[in-house]
């Protein structure tokens, strides 16, 4: 029986571990909060995620160890991996980490980014500022999520405040990319060099969070397909990546301009338990196990909208045919994620029309956002 440990308890350590059931694995799931919600359906280890104690229950316990969001602090990543296999490996997961290092890597691998400054002082904020154009972006170089940890600057008068409340931890400012869409690729690559690919998906955010996902919706095309590809390609075998990784990025123009990544499965990935032949759980714990990947092409036309706040009446949802709700088991609270639906097909026209009929239980007030097979 292998035992496969995950740093975190979040609803993706959550889904792993659902998946890798199927695959006979038990799961040790390290997170400091006693209600994580993966504990749902694996072993919880409740401890600090630098709890050295734990980390040796982990490292005794578990075969490998994997992570389930990008903030293990870069000590307990390489402590475990000297005792332990741990993929992505501790050096990948230090990139992704950190919004500088994450940008000096796409240089490094020759992926375009939108122009951007370090900044620590108000003064290198204020010439940042002037240097980069307003409206610009402010974020912290770590702990940032969900548009949390970043602040938008419409012009010189935002600086104080902006640095006021975000300054006391290292930033990076960038330019304001002037998207026509945003997409992500989630892609998988195992120890043996094997990849694999899903389709670009098209994300909808509001207020800095997910709230849509559709793979194959417009802009998308198959030429943006490999070029997002040729990218994916060269920061897996560049970091010597194992494990699920995802890439969000903005087009522009036509153009990919890479925003983040995100050393693990992703959001924009979920609808691909329903959609895909093997769903990105599945491929991350192939991936980290040495296995053969799964064969990542669509089964039907499929979109995802996320939960947020609270789990709405599930039976509205149910009665419609090929909707599939997801709870994760988390308490509600406004704006948290508990939960996604996926919405799945015959066809992208019937999938348009399903889409806005969930949109319009879940959120009413997005309903307009949805993304669409063709340009609105
Ligand atoms: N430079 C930028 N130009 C335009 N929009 C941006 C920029 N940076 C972030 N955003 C918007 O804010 C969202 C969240 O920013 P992101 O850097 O992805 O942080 P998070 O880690 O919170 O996801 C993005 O999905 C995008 O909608
Ligand atoms: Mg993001």
């Amino acid at each position: 029986m292998t035992t496969i440990g995950i740093i975190g308890g979040g609803q993706l350590g959550r889904m792993l571990a659902q998946a890798g059931s199927t695959l006979g694995c038990r799961f040790l799931i390290l997170d400091p909060s006693p209600s994580a919600c993966a504990g749902g359906v694996g072993e919880l280890l409740v401890g600090q995620y630098d709890d050295e104690a734990r980390l040796v229950e982990l490292s005794r316990r578990a075969d490998v160890v994997t992570v389930e969001f990008e903030n293990v602090p870069p000590d307990a990543a390489r402590y475990l991996a000297a005792l332990l296999p741990v993929h992505p490996s501790p050096s990948a997961l230090a990139t992704a980490r950190d919004r500088l290092f994450e940008k000096e890597a796409f240089r490094r691998f020759h992926i375009p980014i939108a122009d951007f400054r370090s900044v620590s002082s108000e003064e290198e904020l204020r010439r940042a500022g002037e240097e980069l154009g307003y409206p610009c972006f402010l974020k912290t170089r770590v702990f940032g999520y969900d548009g949390r940890g970043q602040w938008v600057l419409h012009g010189q008068e935002d600086i104080t405040a902006a640095f006021d409340a975000l300054g006391k931890v290292p930033l990076v400012c960038e330019a304001r990319v002037p998207f026509e869409a945003e997409v992500s690729l989630v892609a998988a690559r195992n120890p043996q060099g094997e990849f694999r690919f899903y389709p670009l998906n098209v994300n909808v955010h509001e207020k800095g969070v997910l709230r849509f996902s559709r793979p194959n919706a417009w802009p998308v095309t198959p030429d943006l397909q490999s070029r997002a590809e040729a990218l994916m390609e060269k920061l897996l075998v560049g970091l010597d990546y194992v494990g699920v990784l995802a890439v969000e990025l903005f087009v522009v123009n036509g153009e990919l301009v890479a925003n983040e990544m995100a050393p693990r499965v992703h959001n924009s990935g979920h609808h691909t338990i329903e959609g895909s032949r093997t769903s990105q759980f599945e491929n991350q714990v192939r991936a980290i196990l040495g296995l053969p990947l799964g064969d990542t092409t669509p089964l039907a036309p499929v979109a995802m909208v996320n939960l947020l706040g609270e789990v709405p009446d599930m039976g509205a949802l149910l009665k419609m045919k090929d909707v599939h709700v997801h709870a994760y088991g988390k308490s509600a609270s406004p704006g948290r994620k508990v939960g996604h639906v996926t919405v799945r097909a015959d066809s992208e026209d019937e999938l348009d029309a399903k889409l806005d009929a969930v949109a319009t239980i879940v959120c009413p007030e997005l309903a307009a956002k949805v993304p669409r097979r063709t340009k609105a």
